[in-house]
């Protein structure tokens, strides 16, 4: 494993610690360290039963569980599983009959500012008459369905439909290239996607429908019998006869009601594709009953939910945060929360900070990235500093999907939070299910950067490439020493990548996270600092480095040869840097940039703008060792613009770095 840590270097060092008011932890759920203590005493003296209890209390299940924790067939774990539950009984039917029932769910935000409001009550009986017309269209438990929708009222509908009818969601976010849907349906086997006609984003009609035809068009995806169409605007889009429906359509005379299907507690809820260090996307597969434990029990343990509070996740359903912290946690904690369609900065930079006045947020929980964009727009506009609007509601922030540097940490405390708000800075991933490392609202002292403590009962740990733990202060590689609820099951087709991925041999069993981390000398702390294989984080994206290589390579016309790597970016964290080697002469000048343009349009068709590479350079071939290697390690530093003082002795061809150092 070699490190590809490229976090941003930061200016800022902040010693100072900063523990929460005592008001705050007289009022928290888990009081003080002494009660996080007690917590994770429990989990150490009695493992199965500390889980055990927390899934009897937190989750309704129609058949309780006898057996807690199967490890017969490590790693692929089970937990509760002679247990019977329904996810969406637990985010909605069971608030029925309870003050909740007419409580406001969701307060939705449109792109142009139009806002509604859905009660508990209300969105089971929509989330009922979907499931309804999902089974009218012969979709069945165990069915895999597609989604691929905007962040709307509908996208959380369409989620919870399928679990409430036993089909397992996969949600694939709306900003990925026909060919990356398309490659998803295949994997997935799915009989049906979801989808609408446009999206609205920053003011701007973007296509959704039409990229799911280009999809199924491309062959492959014959399991696909139904396209189920949701009308986001007026412009109409193309339907296939018997094939495709409108919602409107789909939902005509379907009643309100319907019984939610009772499932084994390991039945998938949902696979979520996400990018690993080989070139294919893995399938991440997710159980029911631990997930849905999870999703419910770190709303109330990280964010340290009331029933009054308003809730704002900003992450889209596309990814694992807007499944557990939009989709399910919210619902099944009972909470109101917002959910906005647009983006940040339309139509002004101000928008975060204008709605939590409007709304009232209480809660607010963002990505760093988001937080390094908006810095910089307040430092250019006045008028969208975040002063300029009350957030006096505000009561706690979090942080996630990648680490926040301590200059993002500060103006995120200080301007956002009025220095009163604790930041949880929560470290989890797509394959955790929920939070994994996290400081508690009412009991951790902050220090900035860092993600603090694991949670109770989860087993995290830095240890060497044998498996062996490190002592506090050396930096090593972040485990997980036992098995949690809400883990990855497998990957969907490829339990042998699931174990060879998460759970090396060396590792004697562990988790492997495939992050590095150093935990501080005096507190035992963790500090994340950054992937250690060839995954990036792209503005808190995750992208494989090998995928946007296969993408740059499958333009076969062009392109003989190419090697990404990350570089450290001020606003995006991360910074995807493609060297490329063409069938022809090495292009400089306007040429350059031009096929470097041309290249960037390629890789977005291919998997999604997401992926285009931020700088492209050209040279006649790449650094190799004398066996063929390429070396990503000296690319790397070129990438930063550092000067080479690398050992370059075994380098076949020292000439070409000078070449992959000009930018054109
Ligand atoms: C990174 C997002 C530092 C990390 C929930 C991880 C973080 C990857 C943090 C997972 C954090 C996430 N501090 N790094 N608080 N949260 N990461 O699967 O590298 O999209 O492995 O899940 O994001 O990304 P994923």
């Amino acid at each position: 494993m070699s490190s590809s840590s490229s976090a941003i270097q930061s200016v800022l060092v902040e010693n100072r610690v900063f523990p929460p008011a005592e008001s705050v932890v007289k009022a928290a759920r888990i009081s003080g360290m002494d009660g996080y203590n007690a917590l994770c005493a429990a989990a150490e003296k009695d493992f199965e039963g500390f889980w055990a209890k927390l899934a009897r209390e937190n989750v309704v299940w129609n058949k309780p569980f006898t057996r807690t924790l199967d490890e017969s067939n490590a790693p692929f774990y089970k937990w509760f599983d002679d247990g019977e539950l329904n996810a969406s009984a637990n985010c909605l039917d069971k608030h029925i009959g309870t003050p909740v029932e007419s409580k406001t769910a969701i307060i939705f935000e449109a792109d142009d500012g139009a806002v509604t409001k859905v009660s508990y009550k209300e969105l089971l009986a929509k989330v009922s008459q979907f499931a309804n017309a999902l089974k009218a269209q012969g979709i069945k438990k165990g069915d895999r369905v597609l989604v691929y929708m905007p962040m709307t009222v509908e996208g959380v509908v369409a989620m919870q439909a399928c679990a409430r009818i036993g089909a397992t969601h996969s949600v694939v976010f709306g900003g990925f290239s026909a060919k990356s849907l398309q490659e998803r349906i295949i994997d997935a086997g799915a009989v049906a996607v979801i989808t609408a006609n446009y999206q609205m984003r920053g003011g701007k009609e973007l296509p959704l429908k039409g990229i799911v035809d280009e999809a199924l068009a491309m062959g492959g995806c014959d399991t696909i019998k139904t396209v189920l169409v949701y009308q986001r605007t007026a412009t109409a889009c193309n339907m296939v006869a018997g094939r495709d429906k409108t919602f409107a359509e789909a939902l005509a005379g379907q009643s309100t009601e319907c019984a939610p299907v009772a499932v084994g507690a390991e039945h998938p809820l949902f696979i979520l594709y996400t990018s690993g260090s080989t070139g294919k996307p893995k399938g991440v597969q997710h159980s029911t009953g631990g997930y849905l434990l999870w999703a419910k029990l770190t709303m109330d343990w990280t964010f340290d939910l009331k029933s009054d509070d308003i809730f704002w996740c900003t992450a889209d359903i596309g990814w694992i945060t807007g499944h557990t912290y939009v989709a399910y946690g919210p619902l099944a904690a009972g909470a109101t929360q917002i959910i906005f369609e647009g983006v940040p900065t339309f139509p002004n930079a101000g928008r975060f900070w204008q709605m939590i006045e409007r709304h009232k947020c209480t809660i607010f929980y963002t990505a760093p990235t988001a937080i390094r964009s908006l810095i910089k727009a307040a430092e250019g506009d006045a008028s969208v500093h975040p002063d300029r609007s009350d957030l006096s509601s505000l009561r706690i922030l979090g942080s996630v999907g990648e680490p926040i540097n301590p200059e993002a940490w500060m103006w995120y405390y200080k301007n956002v939070g009025g220095e009163r708000c604790p930041i949880v800075d929560t470290f989890w991933q797509t394959e955790t299910g929920g939070h994994m490392i996290t400081p508690l609202p009412g009991a951790t002292p902050l220090v900035p950067g860092s993600c603090t403590l694991p949670l109770p009962g989860i087993m995290t740990a830095i240890v060497d490439e044998a498996g062996n733990d490190m002592p506090n202060g050396a930096g090593g590689i972040l485990v997980v020493k036992k098995p949690w609820p809400s883990m990855i099951r497998t990957i969907w087709n490829d339990p042998e990548r699931f174990k060879k991925s998460y759970f090396p041999e060396e590792l004697k069993g562990y988790y492997l996270a495939g992050d590095g981390a150093v935990r501080s000398e005096d507190r035992g702390y963790f500090r994340i600092t950054g992937r250690i294989d060839d995954v990036l984080n792209v503005s808190g994206h995750r992208m494989g480095t090998m995928e946007i290589e296969s993408a740059l390579v499958a333009k076969t016309d062009l392109v003989a040869e190419a090697a990404v790597v990350g570089r450290p970016d001020d606003l995006t964290g991360e910074a995807i840097c493609a060297f490329v080697v063409l069938k022809r002469a090495r292009p400089t000048g306007d040429e350059a940039k031009q096929i470097a343009k041309e290249l960037r349009d390629w890789v977005a068709k291919e998997i999604g703008p997401i992926a285009k590479p931020k700088d492209i350079r050209f040279g006649e071939n790449l650094p190799k060792t004398r066996s063929g290697k390429i070396m990503r390690r000296l690319l790397r530093s070129i990438a930063k613009g550092e000067t080479i003082t690398q050992d370059t002795s075994t380098l076949e061809n020292p000439a070409i770095l000078d070449q992959l150092g000009q930018a054109y």
